[in-house]
């Protein structure tokens, strides 16, 4: 006899709420506290940012970090400090968030929509490959979820057409490849500390490079254009204010403290997890490559093949909601379909390029297949508590599949 499933009135896998999101403490209230009482709440007279920013650099393997507004912000800067020029061409990926697309757009730039590897949800290297054309001048890998992009098969097609290469890690806080730090792989890195993140400030962005001259590039375009040894009001780029505050500095101090801990247990769970969920008949976890070190497990990204587990992906999504595990389909639409790109709404951008693009004739078939029939993911913070909690989530999945025949009712 199995047990009726949550759905239909049977008794909640799981009851107990999962860790909740942001984690804090008094720590944080001090390190605010003191930033409040400093009077230096900007950037500019402040230490707890630059403080932040050598920290983060070190811990990723990364001679610089520039601490911006945000993490869509920080991927436009780095494209204007690459020298990207108007109407050039930028490959992305289109199973992302869209900031990855549209912060090219902001650049002047031209998408071009490469796809993903249908295992690893990560660019395909073939399809990168595939979309160079002469215009080309860089690649945006995503490290989607947290799991490194397949860095050597990426740098060695950037190495051969000559492309920059700027990390989207807005998902990898402290993952790793061959053991080194995300954001250090590629000319650039780019992270968002928006309040989903990994590690937050509840919005906050930051670049990273080992490059001296991108990161003097990155400094003054994020601070008015201004250079070092220059006037105050002088101003040499198209620019802004885009600095990081005070406060947001202290706080990501202290949670910065907490990250490395909290990184290994997101991995532990998460591969253990993974290795049950993978005994289910159509459940198919996020592919680890063996160049992944550390995963940061932002998201715990899954495939459901409806004709192996016997259930549609929507069926099971409602099921697993019911059984007490919040999930979510994830990214529901290739960013090539996005209202956005299908008409060309760029605004004052791209005004040549605008009549002669066609993202309506762009097929990733792995990115449709995601989006479309089998995606879906958890959230980070479930991933921060014990390892009887991944049991709970694995438990609600072997549940639903037993009971599998009964879902048809739900259609
Ligand atoms: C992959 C990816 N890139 C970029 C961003 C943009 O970051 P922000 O929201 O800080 O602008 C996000 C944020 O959700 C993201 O998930």
């Amino acid at each position: 006899m199995t047990e009726t499933l949550a759905i239909f009135g049977g008794s909640k896998t799981r009851t107990k709420p999962f860790t909740s999101w942001p984690v804090f403490d008094e720590t944080d209230e001090q390190r605010l506290l003191g930033a409040l009482r400093s009077g230096k709440w900007g950037k500019l007279n402040g230490e707890e940012v630059s403080e932040f920013e050598r920290r983060f650099a070190a811990m990723h393997d990364c001679k610089h970090a520039i601490g911006v507004v945000n993490g869509t912000v920080s991927l436009r800067i780095a494209l204007m400090a690459a020298g990207i020029k108007a109407e050039e061409e930028v490959i992305v990926p289109p199973y992302t968030f869209l900031a990855t697309a549209t912060a090219v757009v902001e650049a002047n730039a031209v998408p071009v929509f490469a796809d993903v590897n249908l295992e690893t949800f990560n660019l395909d290297p073939q399809s990168v490959e595939a979309a160079i054309t002469p215009k080309t001048r860089a690649i945006i890998p995503v490290h989607m979820a947290g799991q490194p992009a397949d860095m050597d098969a990426i740098l060695a097609i950037a190495k051969k057409h000559n492309l920059l290469v700027i990390e989207d890690a807005a998902h990898a806080h402290g993952a790793s490849y061959k053991n080194r730090g995300l954001g250090s792989i590629g000319h650039m890195g780019s992270f968002s500390f928006q309040s989903s993140k990994n590690l937050t400030s509840g919005e906050g962005g930051i670049i990273t490079t080992n490059d001296d001259q991108l990161a003097e590039a990155c400094r003054s375009i994020h601070n008015c254009g201004r250079i070092t040894g220059g006037l105050w009001y002088e101003h040499h780029v198209i620019s802004a204010n885009y600095r990081l505050g005070e406060f947001q500095g202290a706080i990501l101090n202290t949670q910065l403290n907490r990250l490395e801990a909290q990184t290994a247990t997101r991995d532990r769970n998460g591969q253990y997890l993974a290795e049950k969920l993978s005994k289910i008949p159509g459940i198919y976890p996020q592919r680890r490559t063996a160049e992944t070190t550390r995963h940061a497990y932002h998201l715990f990204l899954f495939r459901i093949v409806a004709e192996e587990f016997g259930s549609s992906r929507a069926v099971i999504l409602q099921a697993l909601a019911a059984e007490g595990v919040p999930v979510s389909g994830g990214y529901a639409i290739p960013l090539y379909r996005q209202p956005l790109f299908l008409n060309n709404a760029f605004g004052p951008y791209l005004p040549d390029a605008k009549t002669r693009l066609d993202y309506g004739k762009v097929s990733c078939p792995n990115c449709e297949k995601i989006c479309g029939e089998q995606g879906a993911w958890l959230e980070q913070s479930i991933f921060l508590g014990g390892l009887s909690d991944m049991d709970d989530i694995a438990c609600a999945f072997e549940k639903i599949h037993q009971n599998r025949h009964l879902l048809v009712e739900l259609k």
